[in-house]
């Protein structure tokens, strides 16, 4: 009745923005991500039959999150489940637009699956967390992964082993503190009042199309255009949203600056930025070295983390 797994992050080169289905958070359109490697979180799951659930973070009473691990554990184990004992550590700052939710509860689905002893499949467990975070579904396959959302169900899908094309990623980040707007409110003012949202949407398959070729010819420029170019369309939704939301500060731009500047130099590098004002750069390994020491040194960088893709949410013991 105890387990625990480990998953990783993993940072959408194509975004997920917008929801089809709210209460079933369905995604609205599908997304392509690569699964890191070096920052994790462990989900350890004990349904020890105490009164009622609890959820310790890094060594802290975590009362913020426990609904949504509850309904996740409803979800896994079934509402009549006996209580559970979670805890949970991760070697990275969370909430604060690193990916902390889609390690969390992809580590969960695997870690409660075993507690329980439910035998989910790999995708079912995907399309489970995903209904709590939708980027969490990505996180239970490494390499370059897939997501098609169906106008029913998700599909989840490894489209390349991490090591069949070795990419590295740099995330520069530039403020600690947690998002002003969480990534679903923020997904639904952007539904109902950016004027850019349809073109947003209308645009996701073909999006998709150029990154899936991308990635299957390991076309670093081609990925790196349609990334860039991505990221930028869903910040534009952001910032036209009524009240506008920008996640971006002053060192954002100085890293968008510093990316450039680095490509004009001749690295195969890009730079990718979700719901926060973290950058995340996305590089050939040759270029890591280079990208790491020029982030780090741009205003604004408090530190930096670098990692190779890696693989997805598993089981560490029992
Ligand atoms: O999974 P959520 O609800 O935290 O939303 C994630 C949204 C982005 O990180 C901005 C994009 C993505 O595809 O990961």
């Amino acid at each position: 009745m105890q387990a625990t797994a480990q998953a990783q992050p993993n940072i959408a080169l194509v975004k997920y923005w917008g929801k089809r289905d709210l209460d079933r958070n369905l995604p609205a359109v599908s997304s392509l991500s690569v699964t890191l490697d070096s920052l994790w979180t462990r989900m350890s799951v004990s349904f020890d039959g105490r009164e009622a659930d609890s959820l310790e973070v890094n060594g802290a009473d975590s009362p913020d999150m426990l609904a949504r691990v509850s309904r996740c554990l409803d979800y896994v184990a079934g509402e009549d489940r006996p209580r559970a004992r979670v805890t949970s550590e991760s070697n990275f700052p969370i909430g604060a637009g690193l990916a902390s939710s889609a390690s969390a509860f992809a580590a969960l689905v695997v870690a409660a699956d075993a507690a329980a002893g439910t035998g989910h499949d790999r995708l079912t467990l995907a399309r489970l967390a995903g209904a709590i975070s939708g980027s969490a579904a990505r996180s239970l396959y490494g390499g370059i992964v897939e997501l098609i959302a169906g106008a029913d169900e998700i599909d989840v899908h490894r489209l390349m082993d991490a090591d069949e094309w070795p990419l590295e990623v740099i995330v520069a980040v530039t403020e600690e503190g947690p998002k002003p707007v969480g990534s679903g409110d923020a997904m639904i003012r952007g539904a109902e009042t950016s004027p850019f949202y349809p073109g947003w949407i209308e645009q996701q398959d073909a999006d998709m199309q150029t990154a899936r070729e991308a990635v299957i010819a390991r076309g670093f420029a081609a990925l790196a255009g349609v990334a860039e170019h991505n990221c930028l369309k869903m910040h534009s939704v952001m910032w036209s949203s009524r009240p506008p939301i920008v996640y971006w500060n002053k060192a954002t731009l100085a890293c968008m600056e510093t990316v450039r500047a680095l490509q004009a130099e001749g690295h195969s590098v890009f730079f990718t930025i979700d719901a926060g004002p973290q950058v995340k750069a996305v590089c050939l390994p040759k270029s890591a070295g280079a990208v790491e020491s020029a982030l780090a040194q741009t205003e604004g960088v408090i530190h930096t983390m670098q990692s190779r893709l890696g693989a997805g949410a598993r089981l560490i013991g029992a």
